[in-house]
């Protein structure tokens, strides 16, 4: 087992910290961003039981994370709460000794019922992804599938059930929903909730990105601040994707992810697992390395540990830094909802 001295860093010279682990492909909204209805519909063929990792899977490749360095798990999806028996993976993974913070993102929708049984599964946190609160604008967004008021009821839920500062994710995009955004803020201002905006990105090919539809972070920021003053925060932890701010009348926080104007590569700790057990290393691969066989292989965790560590030490992603104007959908880059994110 690797002891503090042996964790691999990349080939920039980037420890590995954070494993997103994606547990389904699959999703019950197609966001026109991320499942455009015209591909996922009836006929898409999704990965079937068999070829999605086992929670036995998921738990060995977690396990060997750990050994190299990560201390953060999310589990994503497409949305994760579609997987049966998620509490289960939740409980096992919550007790890998080194695993300080677990956490989740969903839409939302399907959180109320289970947002107690997360909880006592030993799940730290939950992000719930919501683009507005104007109706016909989340219809646009989520691809007319869920509805606000439930998603706002699973936020609520979660609170009850323990979760706190729970994280807002919302994508901005140009005309579709940068109208909604302020009154967006101002509902969960003084709730203890965190809405973080995201400038919309160009991940994966599906979605037909044009950076005319990217609202950028600092031009959002001057209107926040115009109407409700805000200051900027140190960040929680090295690396952290968000920038945070917080409002000068001590309404609470939001942070901005501003993949596109201002990327943060330098300090990028995260790999990325999808649902068929292959690994990423960044949100715009093209390619990745499955791990299914050495796992339907039987090799041992050693086995497994060894193959991450060079994986990870052969990394060289920066991709947001050297994003080409135009160039974007030159590359097959893995999609998103493959991914969670
Ligand atoms: P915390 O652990 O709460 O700080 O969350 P996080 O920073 O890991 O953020 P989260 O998982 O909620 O990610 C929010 C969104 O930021 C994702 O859905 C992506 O859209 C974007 N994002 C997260 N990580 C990366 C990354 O490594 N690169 C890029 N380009 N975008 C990212
Ligand atoms: N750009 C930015 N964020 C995106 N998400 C999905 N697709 C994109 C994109 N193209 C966000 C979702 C959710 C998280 C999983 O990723 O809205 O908050
Ligand atoms: Fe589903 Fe999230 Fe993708 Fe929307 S962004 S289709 S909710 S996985
Ligand atoms: Fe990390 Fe790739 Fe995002 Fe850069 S673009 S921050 S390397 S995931």
């Amino acid at each position: 087992m690797a002891d503090d001295n042996d964790k691999p860093v990349d080939a920039l010279g980037r420890v590995l910290r954070d494993l997103r682990i994606s547990v389904l492909d699959q999703c019950n909204f197609r966001c026109p961003y991320c499942m455009p209805a015209a591909t996922f519909h009836d006929g898409y063929r999704f990965l079937t039981k068999e070829q999605r990792l086992s929670f036995d899977e998921i738990e060995t490749l977690a396990r060997a994370a750990v050994r190299l360095g990560v201390s953060k798990l999310r589990l994503t999806g497409g949305e994760p709460l579609l997987r049966r028996g998620l509490d289960e993976l939740v409980g096992r993974l919550a007790r890998i000794a080194g695993v300080e913070d677990l956490a989740l993102t969903t839409n939302g929708v399907l959180l109320g019922d289970v947002a107690e049984r997360l909880r006592a599964a030993g799940l730290d946190r939950v992000t719930v992804s919501l683009d507005s609160l104007d109706d016909a604008t989340f219809a646009a967004m989520s691809g007319g599938r869920g509805d606000v008021a439930s998603v706002l009821n699973g936020i609520e839920r979660a609170a009850g059930a323990g979760f706190d500062a729970i994280k807002i994710n919302t994508v901005v995009q140009r005309g579709v929903n940068d109208d909604t955004v302020l009154d967006l803020l101002e509902h969960f201002r003084g709730t203890g909730h965190i809405v973080r905006l995201i400038e919309y990105m160009d991940v994966g090919n599906r979605n037909g990105w044009n950076i005319d539809e990217v609202v950028p972070s600092a031009t959002l920021l001057a209107e926040i601040h115009r109407r409700w003053p805000v200051v900027a925060v140190r960040p929680a932890y090295r690396g952290e994707v968000a920038k945070r701010y917080r409002y000068l009348d001590g309404a609470g926080e939001i942070g901005f992810i501003s993949s596109v104007t201002q990327p943060f590569c330098g300090d990028c700790h995260r790999a990325r697992l999808s649902a068929d057990g292959v690994l990423y290393t960044c949100l715009f691969a093209t390619e990745g390395t499955s791990l299914l066989p050495a796992l339907r292989a039987g090799e041992d965790i050693d086995a497994i540990e060894a193959r991450l560590r060079a994986i990870w030490g052969a990394r060289r992603d920066r991709y947001s830094e050297l994003r080409q104007p135009g160039g974007e959908q030159a590359l097959k880059k893995v999609e998103m909802f493959r991914i969670g994110g």
